[in-house]
């Protein structure tokens, strides 16, 4: 999109990697609605990423394994006809590219195709580097995902930091450099030390986004629901609330609720 036709110009992979060589810090913030995107993106955030954290916090399921893809297919859809400026990121859902590289370009070409998003993100690293390698032949742009992987919570057992071991650690920095090596603009380091996450900013060109891996990264991601205070429950020490939404909507619908038993709404300037 040029600037002269729009008074803003569209975020690209491009820009993320010169906001990293500048020094300036990406903001990255979940959407799984176009209602929220549209606000998320006229608030100036650089990167929507639609998260298969919708299974969590939109359907509710316990894990973000039982989304599939037609359920992340609606939601990057929708998310898309909200936004103007952001780069719109889409997780590829469990089970849609661990099988083979081939299913895995599948997938990754009908989020494009039938979403409109910028592209796709994928967790894991040499096990998948096939996949990776795949559909970044066919032109679309990968982000990676590293340490704590939620589509692997059955293998980890926990949500606890992950590569606080030195093999693990190593692990990590190998994974890392092949990502970059294979083509990926970016990469996710979900809670791991933010020393190690400090390491692989330096050590890789390509934009790190974290969660709760420090400061010392080229940006930040965060869940929208989160932020908002929508979920009073969920409280890890890398969350910062920006709002009580929680309390704020439930005393919304609270004096909603009374003003309709109560016969004060509609009242005559409410009506036809
Ligand atoms: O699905 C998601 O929301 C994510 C972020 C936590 C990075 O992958």
């Amino acid at each position: 999109m040029s600037k002269t036709t729009k008074d803003y110009i569209r975020i690209t992979t491009h820009s993320l990697s010169e906001m990293k060589a500048k020094g300036e810090k990406i903001a990255m913030l979940t959407a799984y609605d176009y209602t929220m995107a549209g606000i998320v993106d006229k608030a100036g955030i650089d990167v929507i990423l639609v998260g298969d954290s919708a299974s969590n916090v939109v359907a509710g399921h316990e894990t973000t394994l039982p989304i599939t893809l037609e359920q992340m297919i609606y939601h990057a859809a929708s998310v898309v006809r909200g936004v103007e400026r952001a780069l719109v990121v889409v997780d590829l859902p469990f089970g849609t590219y661990q099988a083979d590289s081939k299913e895995a370009l599948r997938s990754a070409i009908r989020i494009m195709k039938e979403s409109g998003a910028h592209a796709v993100k994928l967790e894991g690293g040499s096990q998948i580097q096939d996949s990776i390698e795949r559909i970044l032949q066919a032109g679309i742009p990968v982000m990676g995902h590293l340490g704590l992987t939620p589509q692997s919570i059955y293998k980890f057992g926990t949500y606890t930091v992950r590569a606080k071991e030195e093999v693990e650690a190593e692990h990590l920095i190998q994974d890392a450099q092949m990502l970059e090596k294979a083509g990926c603009f970016g990469i996710v380091l979900e809670k791991i030390p933010a020393k190690l996450a400090d390491k692989v900013a330096k050590m890789v060109n390509i934009p790190i986004i974290g969660i709760g891996a420090g400061a010392d990264v080229d940006g930040q991601v965060l869940v929208l629901n989160d932020i908002l205070g929508m979920n009073k429950e969920f409280s890890p020490r890398f969350l910062r609330r920006y709002l009580n939404l929680d309390e704020e909507i439930s005393k919304a619908v609270k004096s909603y609720t009374i003003d309709v038993k109560r016969k004060d709404f509609p009242n005559n300037k409410e009506q036809y």
